[in-house]
């Protein structure tokens, strides 16, 4: 029987997100350095069944329902979608956020194995602009994966897009067309404190009020009701789709998240940015039961915080960078 994962302020917790590598095709200049990344030893990391092992219990001991697969970049694991059929027999919603560079011979079979719903990053529509932020020449591959993952049927694909000022701020309306094209919400995530080199600074957030003002300038926007989703989301008044901003560090969504994190190495945390983590892989390898791996999730999750306070002089920006926690 399933009981509730939840923490001291009464927060249920249904959705787990799993990263399943550090390693990246990518190298995002807001996220790893252009050459001498250190990647965890591969020992380190689960296997897909210690991943599935995890999952598993979350589904079954706390009603899990909700499943998502980050990196670093997903898609580099060899045999995705071996774990992705592995982790689709367990019955909770499977999804995925990648960058969509090799997404077209992906696609296909990751649709077979049972992942149902995608997200895909892109920061930049203009090539240049792209390779500066990637490091890498692949715009049109990442737009081709895009339209892979339309094609074989990910229901929803969205487009995730980080907003900063002076970077790509002047490309909100390109953004917003392209998903009018091609019928993706495009959703735009405040710039958070958790780039590798820590040159966050606030004056680089681009907040969701002033996106949703600039495409609200050109397009009639009805705005929709907020779930548990961290998106605040707008229907196109024309019928044209939908479009979402990620307020994370203007109107954190803490106050409702349902989420925890397992990291490429088996470490649980209960939040972006907590400093603490619990040591899941140490009980998966020295024999743990299920029970003993639901405590400890219980106990993490228990000593979870009300938010992150982002801003406030008590912040402190987590030592691993998004590439190591999953997004
Ligand atoms: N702030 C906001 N989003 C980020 N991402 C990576 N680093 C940051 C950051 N500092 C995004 C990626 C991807 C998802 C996994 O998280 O661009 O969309
Ligand atoms: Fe790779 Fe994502 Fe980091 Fe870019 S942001 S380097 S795609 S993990």
């Amino acid at each position: 029987m399933a009981v509730p994962l939840v923490d001291s302020f009464g927060r249920v917790h249904r959705d787990l997100r799993i990263s399943i590598t550090d390693r990246c095709n990518f190298r995002c200049t807001y996220c790893m350095p252009e050459e001498g990344m250190v990647w965890m030893p591969r020992e380190e990391i689960l296997t897909f069944e210690e991943i599935t092992r995890v999952a598993r219990v979350a589904v079954e001991h706390f009603g899990v329902d909700s499943i998502r697969l980050t990196g670093g970049e997903p898609t580099v694991r060899h045999r995705l979608p071996v774990l992705v059929e592995q982790l689709a027999a367990l019955g909770a919603d499977l999804a995925m956020t990648t960058n969509g560079a090799t997404f077209r011979s992906l696609a296909h079979d990751l649709r077979a194995a049972g992942l149902r719903r995608v997200n895909i990053s892109l920061d930049s529509l203009r090539a240049d602009r792209f390779l500066e932020l990637t490091r890498r020449d692949e715009l049109d591959s990442v737009l081709d994966g895009l339209d892979a993952a339309i094609e074989a049927g990910f229901d929803p694909v969205k487009v995730n897009v980080v907003c900063m000022e002076g970077i790509n701020d002047d490309e909100i309306l390109d953004f917003a067309e392209l998903g009018r094209d091609r019928g993706v919400e495009v959703r735009f995530i405040e710039f958070m404190p958790l780039d590798g080199g820590h040159t966050w600074e606030r004056a680089s957030v681009v907040s969701g009020e002033r996106i949703i003002e600039t495409i609200g300038a050109v397009h009639d926007l009805v705005p929709q009701a907020r779930g548990s989703e961290p998106a605040e989301t707008y229907a196109y008044a024309d019928g044209r789709g939908r479009v979402g901003v990620i307020p994370s560090v203007t109107a954190p969504f803490c106050p409702s998240c349902d989420r925890i994190r397992l990291t490429a190495d088996g470490k649980l945390r209960s939040c972006l940015f907590s400093i603490d983590e619990t040591d899941l892989r140490a009980l998966l390898r020295s024999g743990g039961s299920d029970d003993d791996l639901a405590a400890a999730m219980a106990t993490c999750v228990a000593g979870k915080w009300a938010g992150h306070a982002i801003g406030s002089v008590t912040f402190v920006q987590p030592p691993r960078s998004m590439s190591q926690i999953g997004g």
